[in-house]
Protein backbone atom coordinates (compact mmCIF):
# COMPACT_ATOMS: atom_id res chain seq x y z
CA UNK A 1 0.00 0.00 0.00
CA UNK A 2 1.60 3.28 -0.86
CA UNK A 3 1.43 5.78 1.46
CA UNK A 4 -0.89 9.00 1.56
CA UNK A 5 2.31 11.29 0.80
CA UNK A 6 3.08 9.04 -2.17
CA UNK A 7 -0.14 8.92 -3.36
CA UNK A 8 -0.46 12.29 -3.92
CA UNK A 9 2.93 12.64 -5.71
CA UNK A 10 2.07 10.50 -8.30
CA UNK A 11 -1.54 12.25 -8.25
CA UNK A 12 0.56 15.70 -8.98
CA UNK A 13 2.74 13.65 -11.84
CA UNK A 14 -0.34 11.98 -13.64
CA UNK A 15 -2.50 16.21 -13.62
CA UNK A 16 1.10 17.30 -14.96
CA UNK A 17 0.83 15.15 -17.87
CA UNK A 18 -2.44 15.72 -18.78
CA UNK A 19 -2.08 19.04 -18.47
CA UNK A 20 -2.53 21.12 -21.60
CA UNK A 21 0.34 23.31 -21.36
CA UNK A 22 3.76 22.06 -22.40
CA UNK A 23 5.94 21.01 -19.63
CA UNK A 24 8.57 22.94 -19.01
CA UNK A 25 12.14 21.31 -18.61
CA UNK A 26 14.54 22.14 -15.66
CA UNK A 27 17.54 23.04 -18.43
CA UNK A 28 14.97 26.01 -18.95
CA UNK A 29 14.86 27.79 -16.20
CA UNK A 30 18.56 28.49 -16.59
CA UNK A 31 19.83 31.33 -18.98
CA UNK A 32 20.80 30.21 -22.25
CA UNK A 33 24.65 28.91 -22.09
CA UNK A 34 26.93 30.51 -23.96
CA UNK A 35 28.45 29.81 -27.30
CA UNK A 36 30.63 26.75 -27.18
CA UNK A 37 34.26 28.05 -26.33
CA UNK A 38 35.28 26.61 -30.11
CA UNK A 39 32.87 28.90 -31.86
CA UNK A 40 33.95 31.65 -29.43
CA UNK A 41 34.10 34.62 -31.39
CA UNK A 42 34.37 34.53 -36.00
CA UNK A 43 36.36 36.54 -38.41
CA UNK A 44 33.17 38.93 -38.61
CA UNK A 45 32.31 39.45 -35.01
CA UNK A 46 36.39 41.08 -34.73
CA UNK A 47 36.30 43.73 -37.90
CA UNK A 48 32.74 44.59 -36.74
CA UNK A 49 34.97 45.02 -33.30
CA UNK A 50 37.39 47.20 -35.10
CA UNK A 51 35.69 48.45 -37.60
CA UNK A 52 34.23 52.31 -35.65
CA UNK A 53 38.59 52.46 -35.62
CA UNK A 54 38.79 55.67 -37.74
CA UNK A 55 41.92 56.66 -39.50
CA UNK A 56 41.71 60.29 -38.90
CA UNK A 57 42.92 61.02 -42.52
CA UNK A 58 41.53 59.45 -44.54
CA UNK A 59 37.81 59.76 -42.63
CA UNK A 60 37.51 55.90 -43.15
CA UNK A 61 37.79 52.38 -40.63
CA UNK A 62 40.80 51.05 -40.68
CA UNK A 63 39.15 47.59 -41.51
CA UNK A 64 37.29 49.23 -44.87
CA UNK A 65 40.86 51.07 -45.57
CA UNK A 66 42.30 47.16 -45.44
CA UNK A 67 44.49 47.90 -42.64
CA UNK A 68 43.63 44.57 -40.62
CA UNK A 69 45.49 42.13 -41.97
CA UNK A 70 46.51 38.03 -41.17
CA UNK A 71 43.40 37.44 -38.62
CA UNK A 72 44.16 34.59 -37.22
CA UNK A 73 41.49 32.85 -34.43
CA UNK A 74 42.51 30.44 -32.36
CA UNK A 75 39.43 29.81 -29.75
CA UNK A 76 39.82 32.57 -27.38
CA UNK A 77 43.26 33.66 -28.72
CA UNK A 78 42.50 36.30 -31.57
CA UNK A 79 45.53 37.65 -33.39
CA UNK A 80 46.01 40.58 -36.17
CA UNK A 81 47.98 42.92 -37.74
CA UNK A 82 47.22 46.32 -38.30
CA UNK A 83 49.67 47.80 -41.44
CA UNK A 84 49.57 51.80 -41.21
CA UNK A 85 50.88 53.62 -44.48
CA UNK A 86 53.57 54.92 -42.56
CA UNK A 87 55.84 53.81 -39.50
CA UNK A 88 56.20 57.17 -38.12
CA UNK A 89 52.01 56.89 -37.75
CA UNK A 90 51.27 59.92 -34.76
CA UNK A 91 48.26 57.94 -33.89
CA UNK A 92 49.86 54.50 -33.35
CA UNK A 93 49.31 53.80 -30.32
CA UNK A 94 45.97 54.75 -29.82
CA UNK A 95 45.14 52.79 -32.69
CA UNK A 96 47.05 49.58 -31.17
CA UNK A 97 45.15 49.96 -27.51
CA UNK A 98 41.56 50.32 -29.09
CA UNK A 99 41.87 47.54 -31.67
CA UNK A 100 43.17 45.39 -28.59
CA UNK A 101 40.94 46.46 -26.26
CA UNK A 102 38.13 46.43 -28.42
CA UNK A 103 38.56 42.97 -29.72
CA UNK A 104 39.54 41.81 -25.76
CA UNK A 105 35.72 43.02 -24.77
CA UNK A 106 34.35 40.45 -26.98
CA UNK A 107 32.76 37.77 -25.83
CA UNK A 108 34.61 34.49 -25.73
CA UNK A 109 38.16 36.12 -26.47
CA UNK A 110 40.75 35.43 -23.86
CA UNK A 111 43.96 36.66 -25.50
CA UNK A 112 44.58 39.22 -27.97
CA UNK A 113 47.50 39.93 -29.93
CA UNK A 114 47.86 43.26 -32.04
CA UNK A 115 50.93 43.87 -34.04
CA UNK A 116 51.56 47.55 -36.22
CA UNK A 117 53.40 47.71 -39.11
CA UNK A 118 54.01 49.44 -41.60
CA UNK A 119 54.09 50.09 -45.62
CA UNK A 120 54.87 53.40 -46.44
CA UNK A 121 52.98 54.54 -49.11
CA UNK A 122 55.10 56.72 -51.69
CA UNK A 123 54.29 59.42 -53.71
CA UNK A 124 56.58 60.64 -56.69
CA UNK A 125 55.89 63.47 -58.95
CA UNK A 126 54.03 62.30 -62.07
CA UNK A 127 56.48 64.28 -64.86
CA UNK A 128 59.65 62.96 -66.15
CA UNK A 129 59.99 59.08 -67.75
CA UNK A 130 63.66 59.32 -66.03
CA UNK A 131 62.74 59.40 -62.68
CA UNK A 132 61.52 56.37 -62.14
CA UNK A 133 64.54 54.36 -62.22
CA UNK A 134 65.91 57.25 -59.33
CA UNK A 135 65.76 56.28 -56.02
CA UNK A 136 63.89 52.74 -56.78
CA UNK A 137 63.93 51.99 -52.58
CA UNK A 138 62.63 55.55 -52.19
CA UNK A 139 59.11 55.60 -50.57
CA UNK A 140 59.08 59.32 -50.30
CA UNK A 141 61.35 62.11 -51.17
CA UNK A 142 60.88 65.75 -49.21
CA UNK A 143 62.36 68.86 -50.12
CA UNK A 144 63.39 71.45 -47.51
CA UNK A 145 63.73 74.72 -49.42
CA UNK A 146 63.58 78.34 -48.54
CA UNK A 147 64.23 81.01 -50.68
CA UNK A 148 66.29 83.19 -49.10
CA UNK A 149 69.73 81.74 -46.70
CA UNK A 150 70.69 81.36 -42.98
CA UNK A 151 66.81 81.31 -41.86
CA UNK A 152 67.34 77.95 -40.93
CA UNK A 153 66.99 75.61 -43.58
CA UNK A 154 69.65 72.68 -42.70
CA UNK A 155 68.58 73.05 -39.28
CA UNK A 156 65.11 72.53 -40.27
CA UNK A 157 65.67 69.44 -42.40
CA UNK A 158 67.79 67.75 -39.90
CA UNK A 159 65.84 67.92 -37.41
CA UNK A 160 62.63 66.83 -39.82
CA UNK A 161 64.56 63.88 -40.52
CA UNK A 162 65.56 62.68 -37.12
CA UNK A 163 61.20 63.43 -35.95
CA UNK A 164 60.92 60.83 -38.88
CA UNK A 165 63.43 58.69 -37.69
CA UNK A 166 62.49 58.94 -34.07
CA UNK A 167 59.31 57.88 -35.06
CA UNK A 168 59.82 54.92 -36.37
CA UNK A 169 60.88 55.53 -40.34
CA UNK A 170 64.05 54.17 -41.93
CA UNK A 171 65.47 58.15 -43.05
CA UNK A 172 68.17 59.42 -45.28
CA UNK A 173 69.08 63.22 -45.66
CA UNK A 174 70.93 64.37 -48.65
CA UNK A 175 72.59 67.80 -48.29
CA UNK A 176 72.24 69.32 -51.59
CA UNK A 177 73.31 72.38 -50.97
CA UNK A 178 76.60 72.20 -53.08
CA UNK A 179 77.96 75.71 -52.12
CA UNK A 180 77.64 76.00 -48.51
CA UNK A 181 77.14 72.23 -47.48
CA UNK A 182 76.54 71.99 -43.69
CA UNK A 183 75.84 68.32 -43.28
CA UNK A 184 79.26 67.49 -41.39
CA UNK A 185 78.83 70.47 -39.05
CA UNK A 186 75.70 69.96 -37.99
CA UNK A 187 76.10 65.82 -37.33
CA UNK A 188 79.96 65.97 -36.38
CA UNK A 189 79.78 63.38 -39.14
CA UNK A 190 83.30 64.08 -41.55
CA UNK A 191 85.54 61.69 -43.49
CA UNK A 192 85.23 60.43 -47.29
CA UNK A 193 82.56 57.82 -47.89
CA UNK A 194 82.80 54.43 -49.01
CA UNK A 195 83.14 53.72 -52.49
CA UNK A 196 82.59 50.33 -53.77
CA UNK A 197 82.51 48.29 -57.50
CA UNK A 198 80.61 50.49 -59.67
CA UNK A 199 81.18 53.16 -57.95
CA UNK A 200 78.42 53.15 -55.73
CA UNK A 201 78.78 55.71 -52.78
CA UNK A 202 78.25 54.25 -49.24
CA UNK A 203 76.40 56.98 -47.62
CA UNK A 204 77.63 57.61 -43.75
CA UNK A 205 75.53 56.88 -40.55
CA UNK A 206 74.59 59.29 -38.14
CA UNK A 207 71.91 59.93 -35.51
CA UNK A 208 70.43 56.51 -36.80
CA UNK A 209 70.08 58.60 -40.37
CA UNK A 210 71.63 57.79 -43.76
CA UNK A 211 74.00 60.98 -44.77
CA UNK A 212 75.56 62.46 -47.41
CA UNK A 213 76.54 65.60 -48.23
CA UNK A 214 79.33 67.51 -50.33
CA UNK A 215 80.82 68.43 -47.59
CA UNK A 216 82.61 64.44 -47.09
CA UNK A 217 83.48 65.03 -50.44
CA UNK A 218 85.80 68.31 -49.97
CA UNK A 219 88.12 69.04 -47.65
CA UNK A 220 88.42 72.42 -45.85
CA UNK A 221 91.04 73.40 -47.93
CA UNK A 222 89.79 72.80 -51.46
CA UNK A 223 87.76 75.76 -52.97
CA UNK A 224 84.17 75.27 -53.57
CA UNK A 225 83.22 76.94 -56.72
CA UNK A 226 80.93 75.13 -59.17
CA UNK A 227 79.69 76.00 -62.34
CA UNK A 228 76.03 75.07 -63.19
CA UNK A 229 76.66 71.85 -65.11
CA UNK A 230 78.89 70.33 -62.62
CA UNK A 231 76.29 71.14 -60.07
CA UNK A 232 73.64 69.12 -62.39
CA UNK A 233 75.83 65.99 -62.17
CA UNK A 234 77.13 65.81 -58.92
CA UNK A 235 73.11 66.61 -57.94
CA UNK A 236 72.42 63.40 -60.44
CA UNK A 237 75.07 61.42 -58.91
CA UNK A 238 73.85 61.82 -55.53
CA UNK A 239 70.56 60.51 -56.28
CA UNK A 240 71.80 57.91 -58.24
CA UNK A 241 74.89 56.78 -57.45
CA UNK A 242 74.53 56.74 -53.53
CA UNK A 243 73.21 53.57 -51.86
CA UNK A 244 70.74 54.73 -50.07
CA UNK A 245 68.93 51.64 -49.96
CA UNK A 246 65.16 51.50 -48.75
CA UNK A 247 63.67 54.33 -47.02
CA UNK A 248 60.65 56.00 -46.13
CA UNK A 249 61.77 59.33 -46.00
CA UNK A 250 65.10 61.13 -47.89
CA UNK A 251 65.03 64.56 -46.85
CA UNK A 252 66.62 66.97 -49.12
CA UNK A 253 68.28 69.81 -47.66
CA UNK A 254 67.92 72.11 -51.09
CA UNK A 255 70.24 74.06 -52.69
CA UNK A 256 69.21 77.60 -52.05
CA UNK A 257 66.89 80.21 -53.63
CA UNK A 258 65.25 79.41 -56.93
CA UNK A 259 68.23 79.55 -58.80
CA UNK A 260 69.83 76.78 -61.56
CA UNK A 261 70.81 74.46 -58.56
CA UNK A 262 67.53 74.40 -56.79
CA UNK A 263 65.23 74.35 -60.28
CA UNK A 264 67.69 71.37 -61.41
CA UNK A 265 66.98 69.28 -58.25
CA UNK A 266 63.24 69.55 -57.97
CA UNK A 267 63.04 68.30 -61.89
CA UNK A 268 65.55 65.59 -61.58
CA UNK A 269 64.58 64.12 -57.96
CA UNK A 270 61.37 62.04 -57.71
CA UNK A 271 60.35 64.70 -55.45
CA UNK A 272 56.70 64.11 -52.86
CA UNK A 273 56.48 67.43 -51.79
CA UNK A 274 58.74 70.19 -50.10
CA UNK A 275 58.46 72.13 -47.07
CA UNK A 276 59.64 75.95 -46.57
CA UNK A 277 61.17 76.96 -44.52
CA UNK A 278 61.14 81.54 -43.86
CA UNK A 279 61.56 83.62 -41.24
CA UNK A 280 58.42 86.10 -40.44
CA UNK A 281 60.21 89.07 -41.70
CA UNK A 282 58.58 90.20 -45.11
CA UNK A 283 61.97 90.20 -47.06
CA UNK A 284 62.09 86.55 -45.79
CA UNK A 285 58.41 85.97 -47.08
CA UNK A 286 58.87 87.35 -50.56
CA UNK A 287 61.15 84.82 -51.20
CA UNK A 288 59.54 82.15 -49.53
CA UNK A 289 56.83 82.95 -51.70
CA UNK A 290 59.39 82.52 -55.14
CA UNK A 291 59.77 78.86 -53.69
CA UNK A 292 56.51 77.94 -53.65
CA UNK A 293 56.03 79.21 -57.15
CA UNK A 294 59.29 77.39 -58.12
CA UNK A 295 57.58 74.00 -56.94
CA UNK A 296 54.31 74.52 -58.20
CA UNK A 297 55.69 75.06 -61.47
CA UNK A 298 57.30 71.95 -61.69
CA UNK A 299 54.33 69.95 -60.39
CA UNK A 300 55.73 69.39 -56.52
CA UNK A 301 53.06 69.88 -54.27
CA UNK A 302 54.33 72.36 -51.36
CA UNK A 303 53.42 70.40 -47.88
CA UNK A 304 53.40 73.75 -46.06
CA UNK A 305 55.76 76.66 -44.63
CA UNK A 306 57.86 76.28 -41.13
CA UNK A 307 58.22 79.62 -39.37
CA UNK A 308 61.36 79.38 -38.09
CA UNK A 309 62.72 81.45 -35.14
CA UNK A 310 59.93 82.42 -34.48
CA UNK A 311 60.45 84.19 -30.83
CA UNK A 312 62.47 84.37 -28.03
CA UNK A 313 61.37 83.45 -24.41
CA UNK A 314 64.81 84.71 -22.10
CA UNK A 315 65.60 82.28 -19.77
CA UNK A 316 64.55 84.44 -16.55
CA UNK A 317 61.23 84.95 -17.98
CA UNK A 318 59.66 81.85 -18.96
CA UNK A 319 55.96 83.57 -19.77
CA UNK A 320 57.55 85.90 -22.50
CA UNK A 321 57.77 85.36 -26.14
CA UNK A 322 59.39 88.19 -28.37
CA UNK A 323 58.97 87.93 -32.04
CA UNK A 324 62.02 88.60 -33.46
CA UNK A 325 61.36 89.23 -37.02
CA UNK A 326 57.29 90.58 -36.25
CA UNK A 327 54.37 88.25 -35.60
CA UNK A 328 51.80 86.05 -37.82
CA UNK A 329 53.30 87.12 -41.13
CA UNK A 330 54.58 82.97 -41.67
CA UNK A 331 50.85 82.54 -40.88
CA UNK A 332 49.31 84.96 -42.39
CA UNK A 333 51.23 84.15 -45.76
CA UNK A 334 50.66 80.87 -45.38
CA UNK A 335 47.11 81.68 -45.93
CA UNK A 336 46.92 84.22 -48.30
CA UNK A 337 49.13 80.63 -50.29
CA UNK A 338 46.61 78.44 -49.56
CA UNK A 339 49.30 75.89 -48.31
CA UNK A 340 49.62 74.45 -44.74
CA UNK A 341 51.44 76.05 -41.72
CA UNK A 342 53.45 73.25 -40.39
CA UNK A 343 54.87 74.60 -37.12
CA UNK A 344 56.38 77.64 -35.36
CA UNK A 345 59.74 77.16 -34.28
CA UNK A 346 61.25 79.32 -31.72
CA UNK A 347 64.73 81.20 -31.92
CA UNK A 348 66.57 78.49 -29.00
CA UNK A 349 70.32 79.50 -28.26
CA UNK A 350 70.89 75.68 -27.66
CA UNK A 351 70.29 75.34 -31.67
CA UNK A 352 73.29 77.47 -32.18
CA UNK A 353 75.62 76.18 -29.82
CA UNK A 354 74.39 72.62 -31.22
CA UNK A 355 74.86 73.32 -34.65
CA UNK A 356 78.35 73.94 -33.87
CA UNK A 357 78.84 71.15 -31.87
CA UNK A 358 77.15 68.49 -34.24
CA UNK A 359 74.26 67.97 -31.69
CA UNK A 360 70.97 68.57 -33.20
CA UNK A 361 68.60 69.94 -30.74
CA UNK A 362 66.03 66.66 -31.33
CA UNK A 363 68.73 64.55 -29.77
CA UNK A 364 69.77 67.08 -27.27
CA UNK A 365 66.88 68.71 -25.78
CA UNK A 366 63.68 66.85 -27.38
CA UNK A 367 61.67 68.35 -25.06
CA UNK A 368 62.51 71.80 -25.73
CA UNK A 369 59.55 73.60 -27.57
CA UNK A 370 61.87 74.10 -30.74
CA UNK A 371 62.16 70.58 -30.62
CA UNK A 372 58.87 70.35 -29.99
CA UNK A 373 57.48 72.29 -33.12
CA UNK A 374 59.67 69.96 -35.41
CA UNK A 375 58.34 67.40 -34.43
CA UNK A 376 54.78 68.66 -34.60
CA UNK A 377 55.86 69.64 -38.42
CA UNK A 378 57.20 66.27 -38.99
CA UNK A 379 53.77 64.73 -37.99
CA UNK A 380 52.01 66.96 -40.31
CA UNK A 381 54.16 66.33 -43.22
CA UNK A 382 53.75 62.36 -42.88
CA UNK A 383 50.26 62.31 -42.86
CA UNK A 384 49.98 64.96 -45.34
CA UNK A 385 52.15 62.83 -47.50
CA UNK A 386 49.93 59.51 -46.61
CA UNK A 387 47.25 61.23 -47.58
CA UNK A 388 48.89 62.46 -51.16
CA UNK A 389 49.88 58.91 -51.80
CA UNK A 390 46.14 57.45 -51.49
CA UNK A 391 44.95 60.25 -53.55
CA UNK A 392 42.58 61.12 -50.58
CA UNK A 393 40.63 64.36 -50.41
CA UNK A 394 41.91 66.48 -47.33
CA UNK A 395 43.65 66.32 -44.25
CA UNK A 396 41.33 65.44 -40.97
CA UNK A 397 41.33 67.14 -37.86
CA UNK A 398 44.73 67.04 -35.68
CA UNK A 399 42.73 64.56 -33.07
CA UNK A 400 41.55 61.13 -33.60
CA UNK A 401 37.78 60.44 -33.77
CA UNK A 402 35.90 57.18 -33.23
CA UNK A 403 33.07 56.65 -34.37
CA UNK A 404 30.12 54.90 -32.13
CA UNK A 405 30.21 51.79 -32.04
N1 LIG B 1 65.41 78.07 -34.23
C1 LIG B 1 66.67 78.47 -34.15
N2 LIG B 1 67.14 79.02 -33.01
C2 LIG B 1 68.42 79.43 -32.91
N3 LIG B 1 69.29 79.35 -33.88
C3 LIG B 1 68.91 78.80 -35.05
C4 LIG B 1 67.59 78.33 -35.25
N4 LIG B 1 67.49 77.82 -36.50
C5 LIG B 1 68.71 77.99 -37.05
N5 LIG B 1 69.56 78.57 -36.20
C6 LIG B 1 70.96 78.93 -36.43
O1 LIG B 1 71.00 79.82 -37.53
C7 LIG B 1 72.10 79.57 -38.36
C8 LIG B 1 71.61 79.26 -39.78
O2 LIG B 1 70.89 78.07 -39.75
P1 LIG B 1 70.98 77.03 -40.97
O3 LIG B 1 72.39 76.76 -41.31
O4 LIG B 1 70.11 75.89 -40.62
O5 LIG B 1 70.31 77.93 -42.08
P2 LIG B 1 70.27 77.71 -43.65
O6 LIG B 1 69.02 78.31 -44.12
O7 LIG B 1 70.52 76.29 -43.98
O8 LIG B 1 71.52 78.57 -44.07
P3 LIG B 1 72.28 78.55 -45.49
O9 LIG B 1 71.49 79.39 -46.38
O10 LIG B 1 73.61 79.13 -45.15
O11 LIG B 1 72.35 77.14 -45.93
C9 LIG B 1 72.86 78.41 -37.72
O12 LIG B 1 73.88 78.92 -36.92
C10 LIG B 1 71.82 77.77 -36.85
O13 LIG B 1 72.38 77.12 -35.75
MG1 LIG C 1 72.06 75.37 -45.10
Amino acid sequence: MMRIAERAAVKVRELRDLSPWPRRRESEARPAPQRPESAAVSEADVLAALRPIIDPDFGKSIVDLGFVKSLAIEGGRVSFEIELTTPACPVKAEFEKAAHDRVLALPGVTDVAVRMTANTRGRRAASGAPKAEVLPGVKNVIAVASGKGGVGKSTTALNLALAFQRAGAQVGLMDADVYGPSLSLLTGVTGRPQVLAERRIVPHQGYGLKLMSMAFLVTDQSPVIWRGPMVHGLVRQFLTDVEWGDLDYLVVDMPPGTGDAALTLAQQAPLSGAVIVTTANELSLIDARKGLKMFEKVQVPVLGIVENMAYFTPPDLPDRRYYLFGKGGARRAAEELGVDFLAQVPFDPRIVEGSDAGRPILVDAPESEAARAFSEAAEKVVRKLAVLAAGAPGIADVDITWASS
